[in-house]
């Protein structure tokens, strides 16, 4: 049932917006090109570029916008959807690959930063149709539920035993804080992490 507050809300709403309208439509042709001149000068525009990239020991050759960042590149223009967008903001975890051999955080990372550079995403990590120990230990030790965070967990995890953060537990969590699960698999992912480590 509609309440007085919201048929008095929907009225302004719509006094307002033909006002603006109105308004818009007085605004001489001369602002309006001023306008669109600022705009162009100011704002980039879109621009595609041939781009020449490695990912998973394979060459892809592809005019890209430069604009685009990295995951969407792997995702969009690519096919390789194993890489998961989480918030796209740089705080799940979700779109975690390596690049030259260290994690990045592929939605932070613009397609225009990576030409010379081995990308490795989860397609990458299985060898001649084995999976990567990683990937096993996460099925033996329960390291997910829906599934949706793990290729970056996998990402992460196999980054710390690489670089060595496997000391303890106290230490594998603090590496892996950047990794963000909403199943709270935290436990299987950290025994699947000791179960690799050296
Ligand atoms: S999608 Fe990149 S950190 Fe969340
Ligand atoms: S397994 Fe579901 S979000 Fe991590």
């Amino acid at each position: 049932m509609k309440t007085e507050a919201s048929n008095t809300y929907s009225r302004r709403f719509f006094i307002k917006s033909s006002s603006a309208f109105t308004t818009l439509a007085f605004i001489p042709n001369s602002v309006k090109s001023f306008f669109y001149q600022v705009k162009e000068k100011f704002f980039v525009k879109k621009q595609k570029i041939p781009l020449s990239v490695s990912i998973n020991n394979k060459e892809y050759r592809l005019d890209v916008d430069t604009r685009t960042t990295l995951l969407d590149l792997l995702r969009e223009n690519i096919g390789l959807t194993g890489t998961k967008k989480g918030c796209d903001h740089g705080q799940c975890g979700a779109c975690t690959v390596h690049i030259d051999g260290e994690r990045r955080l592929s939605c932070l990372t613009l397609t225009a930063m990576i030409p010379g550079k081995e990308i490795t995403t989860i397609e990458g990590l299985a060898k001649d149709g084995k999976l990567h120990p990683m990937q096993e230990a996460f099925i033996e030790n329960d390291g997910f539920q829906c599934g949706y965070c793990t290729p970056g967990q996998i990402m992460s995890a196999v980054a710390c035993v690489q670089e060595g953060h496997t000391g303890s537990t106290e230490e594998i969590k603090e590496f892996m804080s950047g990794n963000l699960c909403r199943c709270a698999a935290y436990n299987g992912i950290t025994r699947a992490i000791q179960k690799v480590a050296p």
